[in-house]
């Protein structure tokens, strides 16, 4: 424009009048509207209620503008970088109306300032940043008491979803039910009860995306335009009292990316039983998703080795004993001082579960060293004892070594307990995993309805054993960790697969031997968890496999390649997007009554362990003892409690040898 032209008001919003009279143009222009917050969507508002002849303003914002505003926030471009938004806005908005009465808040909204910021205003409009919850409280809370209207819009996705909060109806704390809650749970209230219809939720490509502790989420331009769209137009109806205005608990979601409208009602809000329920599966999620934020952790190491082996940790092992240290000797080697179980844990016969564990723990080394363009060997010391053994680690640099397709799979790799889609496997992913254990090693299948209801049986069976015998009973004991999500050095109770109600039963009782046998004797007290444990996982799952070593399996070098073997196949299971649970004690009962050594002071166990091994032959129709492993597999979600490890500084060895 040229400084000469002279800016008048009714030429420059003449083309409202039509979709409003003259008459409200006039009454729009004497109107003072209170947006707090000037970045996603406060901005936007601002500029577009402008453009709507909207003639006072009280503005408050305290943050400046930065690079990472670009994609969506009104007024962030490079000459304005590191300027206070306050200040860039209102020349924005004077740009366009020079008449403004434009009152600012350079130090955001507070509670010695609400009075001020909300004085004469005949509306409220939230521009507060997502994760501002106090202050949006406070400023609503204010709103209330002085009955004025507030609208708060917020960009979801490529969507809106809009409420109003109207003098004399439901206020904002009413609906969200935010006091006494956490930060966390305050944000998914907050969420929750402004998305009732979360249309959002199917489009999100990248979760990791979204981090409630740093306060970050992704956030479109559309979805900001689209909020100043729908939030002045419910401005302009609050404003010139026109038409219905949905007020809380009324709201509206309208996603462009779905092509969808939704009119939510949650009477009683945040209480209202939907919510309620809504509430608690976000929570789950949310807890799902800590789950593998706690496997991503920070990452410390920096020199290859350290890094090599923060991700070589995350190898399983029965129990999660993580039955290893390491002991470095210069930047290129290594040592492994290994142990394994078998003076306490009934499962590890002859060491050959731990065997297995470092087994898979010598894979993930290599994997993890082909990250970092390293070829790793490996040798067993001779002179070091059967149970304690120790492996040299020389790691190479080799150029034609590519980094491993199964490395981005080692820290989502999981256990998962609980029942999974029965939905079969596909014949790409059996290939693929049949091909993962590499020469020397065979899998069996079994699925369909037959099959699994008799592998099912036989895990019922099993599982009988498991805990009807007091060896396994110490060691149940020992490596649960009780009331826990995650467990850095056992498995957390909550990971177990058992319901609350089963697993507070399972706590009483796992207090004295005397109280399992009581239990055990007169309530049936093994049913519920064999049900839920072992019953009716194994037959929802897409079927049970077992990696079998087509050479018998002699000596520790055959269980510690097996462990290779297991761990290839785990991993390839995790990258084909399928979760996965070892079911290795009945190969353990089979090979203990198979080589005739005793396991157990109950006199009838090692007679049930022998049926149990016959019709273990039967359905694998082969020799259990060449089974390396056993498990099933499927789709489900991630776990949300799961076995963390202990931290790479409490894995370190002396010099031993
Ligand atoms: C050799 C071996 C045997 C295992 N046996 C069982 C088992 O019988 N039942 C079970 O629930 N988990 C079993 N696990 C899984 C471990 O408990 C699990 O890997 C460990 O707690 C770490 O948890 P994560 O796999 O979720 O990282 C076994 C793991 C290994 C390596």
């Amino acid at each position: 424009m040229s400084p000469s032209t002279p800016f008048d008001y009714w030429i420059a919003f003449s083309r409202n009048i039509g979709w409003v009279t003259e008459t409200e143009q006039a009454l729009l222009r004497a109107k003072r509207v209170a947006i707090a917050g000037l970045g996603g969507v406060g901005g936007s508002h601002l500029l577009t209620l402008t453009r709507l002849g909207i003639g006072n303003f009280n503005i408050a914002d305290l943050d400046t503008f930065e690079l990472a505003n670009f994609n969506r926030q009104a007024g962030a471009s490079l000459s304005h970088v590191g300027r206070p938004k306050v200040e860039v806005l209102a020349e924005m908005a004077l740009d366009i109306d020079p008449e403004l009465d434009l009152r600012s808040f350079p130090e955001g909204v507070d509670a010695d300032n609400v009075d001020d910021f909300l004085e004469d205003v005949d509306l409220y409009v939230d521009g507060l940043d997502f994760f501002a919850v106090e202050a949006r409280r406070r400023v609503f809370a204010a709103c209330a008491e002085r009955q004025i209207p507030a609208v708060t819009a917020a960009p979801l996705g490529m969507g809106v979803a809009l409420l109003n909060f109207l003098p004399g109806k439901m206020t904002f704390e009413e609906y969200f039910r935010l006091e006494g809650q956490s930060e966390d749970e305050q944000l998914l209230r907050f969420l929750l009860g402004l998305s009732p219809a979360m249309l959002q939720a199917g489009y999100l490509v990248d979760d990791s995306r979204v981090d409630l502790e740093a306060h970050k989420g992704p956030s479109t331009p559309m979805a900001c335009e689209l909020c100043a769209g729908m939030a002045a137009t419910h401005a302009l109806k609050i404003l010139l009292n026109r038409g219905r205005v949905p007020a809380a608990p009324w709201g509206l979601h309208f996603d462009a990316y779905r092509n969808r409208l939704k009119r939510t009602w949650r009477p009683g809000g945040n209480r209202n039983p939907l919510q309620r329920l809504g509430l608690k599966i976000a929570s789950k999620r949310l807890a799902q998703r800590s789950a593998t934020v706690a496997t991503e952790g920070e990452a410390t190491a920096d020199t290859p080795i350290e890094r090599i082996l923060d991700l070589a940790r995350w190898a399983p092992s029965g129990d999660n004993t993580q039955p290893w240290r390491f002991e470095m000797i210069d930047d290129r080697r290594f040592r492994i001082h290994a142990h394994d179980t078998r003076d306490w844990c009934v499962y590890d016969l002859d060491g050959h579960a731990s065997q297995i564990a470092v087994g898979a723990l010598l894979e993930t080394i290599a994997i993890a060293a082909s990250g970092e363009g390293l070829a790793a060997e490996f040798q067993r010391l001779a002179d070091a004892p059967e149970t304690a053994p120790v492996i040299e680690v020389r790691l190479r640099a080799e150029p034609s070594v590519a980094a491993s397709p199964l490395l981005p799979c080692v820290r989502a790799r999981t256990t998962q307990r609980r029942p999974m889609s029965g939905r079969p496997l596909s014949a790409a992913q059996k290939a693929a995993l049949e091909a993962s254990v590499g020469p020397g090693y065979r899998v069996i299948w079994i699925e369909g309805a037959a099959r699994k209801w008799q592998m099912a049986r036989l895990l019922f069976a099993n599982a009988r054993i498991r805990l009807t015998i007091p060896e396994a009973y110490q060691v149940h004991r020992r490596i649960i960790e009780w009331d826990a999500q995650f467990s850095e050095d056992r498995i957390p109770d909550r990971a177990v697969g058992l319901d609350p109600l089963a697993l507070r039963l399972m706590r009483w009782a796992m207090h004295s031997w005397e109280r399992v046998r009581r239990l055990n004797r007169y309530l049936a007290g093994t049913w519920i968890p064999r049900i839920q444990l072992d019953l009716i996982p194994a037959l929802r799952c897409a079927g049970h496999f077992v990696i079998l070593s087509e050479r018998p399996l002699t000596g520790i070098d055959d269980y510690l390649e097996g462990g290779r073997a297991v761990q290839r196949f785990w991993l390839t299971a995790t990258c084909l997007g399928l979760q996965f649970q070892p079911e290795v004690t009945p190969l353990i009962f089979s090979r203990y009554v198979e080589k005739g050594v005793s396991f157990t002071k109950r006199p009838s166990a090692p007679a049930e362990a022998r049926r149990l091994a016959q019709a273990l032959r039967q359905l694998l129709g082969a020799d259990p003892l060449d089974a390396v492993f056993m498990g099933r597999l499927g789709v489900a979600p991630v776990p949300a409690a799961r076995s963390l490890r202990r931290p790479l500084a409490d894995l370190a060895a002396e010099a031993e040898h």
